[in-house]
């Protein structure tokens, strides 16, 4: 067996959490490589890392990850990558002696209308939210690909888990102006009007539908926590053939009421309006996630907190990623 812990794309910020939290627990080595260092989406290469390395633990929270407008305009991209970077990572890391990997999928995995809270096994029980379905389909395949490792070679011990979290944000955010989440793009539109003096900041849909949100540092200590359960342990709370386990905050709000306590956070005085031209996407979007708190694992940040500290790093940061 090897050693060292490996991050696939701790420059994310999802990466950069888990390497903080690993961080602080003081385990390692971490073995760290940046998109421009290795491309996930060349085997040989990835091929060649995994044999040199042979890291003992692998994060797989590489992906090409981006908002609605980013998946509309880049379908190819999307579902081309992500299948690319799952195929390599979990194929080379087995074949370099890795038993245990933890891939990172989303919430977008689940049918569009799937009943609320959404359990782990509403995965393929319906129709996909059309805008993401791409990279939903490359997701859904990744957690497949580790179901299907671990069956095969299941007396070899491979050990291979999926986690699933709801919208994520915090520290390392994208506030890109096109390409982002709604979290960040609304921290930055409510930052600009304000520099702007805007009288108002509109909101696209109705603001009706609801969103759970999960600090981002949580969802690198439930990572970290689902690595380390037992293995006995992750084998009662799955099956064989729906092998995830979802991560979310616990409840979740209307986007209206998300707009107005990020305009509180900003200071900004101006008024919301709501464009109701433009879509409401998926009415509800809330994941059941009583199997991993079942599993000893909670959420610390609440969303007011999380907002603040987010805000705070988008000041610092003023990121801009495309
Ligand atoms: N953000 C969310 O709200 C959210 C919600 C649910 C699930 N997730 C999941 O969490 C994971 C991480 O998301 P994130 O928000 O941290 O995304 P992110 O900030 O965009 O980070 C992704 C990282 O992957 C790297 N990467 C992309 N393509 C690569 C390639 N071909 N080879 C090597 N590295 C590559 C990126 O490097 P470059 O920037 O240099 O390309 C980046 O550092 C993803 O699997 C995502 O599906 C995120």
């Amino acid at each position: 067996m090897g050693s060292g812990i490996y991050v696939a794309g701790h420059r994310g910020m999802v990466g950069a959490a888990i390497v903080r939290t690993l961080e602080t627990q003081g385990v390692g080595p971490l073995i760290l490589r940046s998109h421009s260092e290795l491309d996930l989406t060349d085997q040989r290469a990835v091929r060649r890392f995994f044999q040199e390395e042979r890291p003992e633990q692998v994060y797989l929270a590489a992906a090409k990850v981006g908002g609605i407008l980013a998946n509309n305009q880049f379908p190819a991209e999307f579902i081309y990558t992500n299948l690319m970077i799952e195929a390599d990572a979990v194929h080379e890391a087995w074949a370099s002696g890795v038993r245990r990997l933890l891939f990172l999928g989303s919430s977008c995995i689940y049918p569009k209308l799937a009943e609320q809270p959404i359990r782990e096994d509403a995965l393929l029980t319906g129709k996909l939210e059309p805008t993401n379905e791409p990279y939903a389909i490359a997701k859904i395949a990744g957690i497949k690909l580790c179901e299907s490792y671990n069956r095969q070679y299941a007396l070899d011990g491979v050990d291979f888990r999926s986690v699933m979290p709801t919208n994520l944000y915090g520290p390392g955010d994208n506030y890109h102006p096109d390409h982002s989440h709604v979290l960040p793009a609304l921290i930055r539109r409510f930052h600009e009007a304000k520099e702007k003096s805007l009288p108002e900041v509109a909101i696209w849909g109705t603001g009706a539908p609801k969103r759970e949100f999960l600090y981002v540092d949580d969802m690198a200590a439930a990572s970290v926590h689902v690595m380390n359960l037992p293995r006995h342990t992750y084998d009662a709370l799955t099956e064989p053939m729906t092998s995830h386990i979802n991560v979310g905050f616990g409840s979740d709000i209307e986007i209206a009421e998300l707009a107005k306590l990020i305009k509180k956070s900003i200071g900004y005085t101006g008024n919301i309006a709501f464009d109701t031209t433009k879509p409401d996407g998926t009415p509800r979007k809330w994941m059941d996630s009583s199997k991993l708190l079942s599993a000893g694992w909670a959420p610390r940040v609440g969303l007011e907190e999380g907002i603040r500290s987010a805000y705070q790093d988008f000041l610092k940061h003023k990121m801009v990623r495309a």
